[in-house]
């Protein structure tokens, strides 16, 4: 079943070929306006021989440079602004990568734009103007909270904005407040329906009718899992912080069959992740994005790292993108966290007593992600300094990750290697 086409608008109600009209000639504005105004995209262009004017179909764009996490970090904090700081009216910044966070910035223009795609994500899932939305995503620099905050008012739905976190409380305020729609990491609609239970409430009777979901992956049992406890309708939403956060990319509570990327604001392609060659859609590979109409920091083909596919439209013209099944990078994305290995080899190289040999251990402790860190010591650590070694390194994963890890200092060489290799990351989540 499709949505009525009184429930769109103008731009999902567009056919193919107007859509990639429109698409074309943004991206040609985007282009310009990246290499006008970014010392970087302007060296990376000229090193590639190519200029803005050099890209005449979207196929062209196969031809330019991609941009990557690691040029936003050394970028950091402000390179790759387009605008002049007096233009931008609000920063965020995504954890991961080792040291600086990705600082990401937005225009008037360009926040006006995110809730429009925001709301158009919660319009797309079932929600309707006048209803109310808890948006548990965490506020602050995460783009999660503030991002389905204005979305969900610039379609004209009442927010409760609860932010992460105080389980206890938001059960009560869903309770009291009777929203109709729940915006929250999946594994954390996981913990409150173990606190609902808790409190011997049936979490079907919750007012709650959608639950839009994502900032980390989930799979097709948690969905099943999810609707049938909640008895809500459970959709994906996709996003990240460089291309512009939440909202990127939607699925259909009528379809449920994968999430439409907005492809009016967000040109998608996928490419083999080792070759960079540009894939025909069908075939898996990384997702790549470049913005076609942000001011404040266009992005020119940024390798996302998550690994999908492309698939044609079925509600509207724009492709789809399978559920995200993973990653081409080493990036592990911890209750909503996105952190790096390097991240824990910074702080475990800085600890006395500690050899640089360690494995992160993801697992699930009742409903929440769980991470477990065995390092081992080194041959000449004095006893006793191992134990308090693990003390220190979690402290400060906890201060500088912002994540709560168990540390486990072990004997030298005791971590099983494969030629050679110690396995960074073990994921016993079963995602
Ligand atoms: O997680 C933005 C967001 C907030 C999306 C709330 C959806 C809901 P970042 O912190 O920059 O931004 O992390 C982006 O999270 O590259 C994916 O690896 C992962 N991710 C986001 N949404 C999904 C999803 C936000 N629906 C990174 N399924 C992305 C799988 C997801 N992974």
């Amino acid at each position: 079943m499709a949505p009525t086409p009184a429930l769109l608008d103008a731009a999902e109600r567009l056919g193919r070929a107007d859509l990639e009209a429109l698409q074309l000639e943004r991206l040609q504005d985007t282009l310009l306006h990246a290499y006008e105004n970014v010392p970087f995209y302007r060296a990376a262009f000229d090193a590639a021989g190519l200029g803005p004017d050099d890209c005449h179909t979207l196929g062209d764009l196969g031809r330019f440079p991609f941009t990557t996490k690691a040029d936003l970090r050394a970028n950091y904090p402000f390179g790759m602004f387009a605008v002049e700081q007096s233009e931008l009216r609000r920063l965020h910044a995504s954890s991961g990568t080792t040291g600086r966070p990705t600082v990401v910035g937005y225009t008037e223009q360009d926040l006006n734009i995110w809730a429009d795609v925001v709301a158009r994500s919660i319009r797309a899932a079932g929600g309707r103007p006048g209803q109310k939305v808890h948006v548990a995503y965490g506020y602050g620099l995460f783009t999660g909270g503030l991002g389905a905050h204005y979305g969900a008012e610039r379609l004209g739905c009442t927010v409760i904005p609860a932010s992460g976190g105080m389980t206890a409380r938001q059960v009560q305020l869903i309770l009291d407040f009777r929203p109709e729609i729940i915006m929250v990491t999946p594994s954390y609609m996981l913990t409150l329906l173990d606190e609902f239970e808790r409190q011997g409430i049936d979490p079907r009777t919750t007012s709650l009718q959608v639950g839009i979901f994502g900032a980390e992956p989930w799979t097709e049992a948690m969905r099943a899992e999810i609707e049938e406890r909640f008895a809500i309708d459970a959709v994906d939403i996709y996003g990240l912080s460089e291309v512009i956060g939440p909202g990127v990319a939607q699925e259909c509570v009528e379809t449920k069959d994968g999430l439409h990327i907005w492809e009016d604001h967000f040109y998608p392609e996928v490419v083999d992740p080792v070759t960079g060659e540009v894939l025909p859609d069908g075939a898996h590979g990384e997702l790549v994005f470049t913005s076609l109409t942000k001011e404040a920091l266009p992005v020119i083909r940024y390798r996302t790292r998550d690994l999908t596919r492309l698939l044609p439209g079925t509600t509207r013209a724009f492709r789809r993108m399978e559920k995200v099944t993973g990653r081409s990078d080493d990036m592990v994305i911890l209750r909503g966290v996105n952190l790096f290995p390097t991240q824990i080899e910074e702080i475990v190289l800085a600890t006395p007593g500690l050899a640089p040999h360690f494995q992160l251990r993801l697992t699930k402790q009742g409903r929440l992600d769980a991470l477990t860190i065995r390092v081992e010591t080194r041959h000449d650590t004095p006893p006793g300094r191992g134990e308090a070694a693990a003390r220190e390194v979690e402290s400060a994963v906890k201060e500088s990750i912002g994540v709560s890890a168990t540390v486990e200092a072990v004997a030298p060489e005791s971590l099983e290697r494969s030629v050679g290799k110690i396995r960074r990351v073990v994921d016993l989540r079963g995602v």
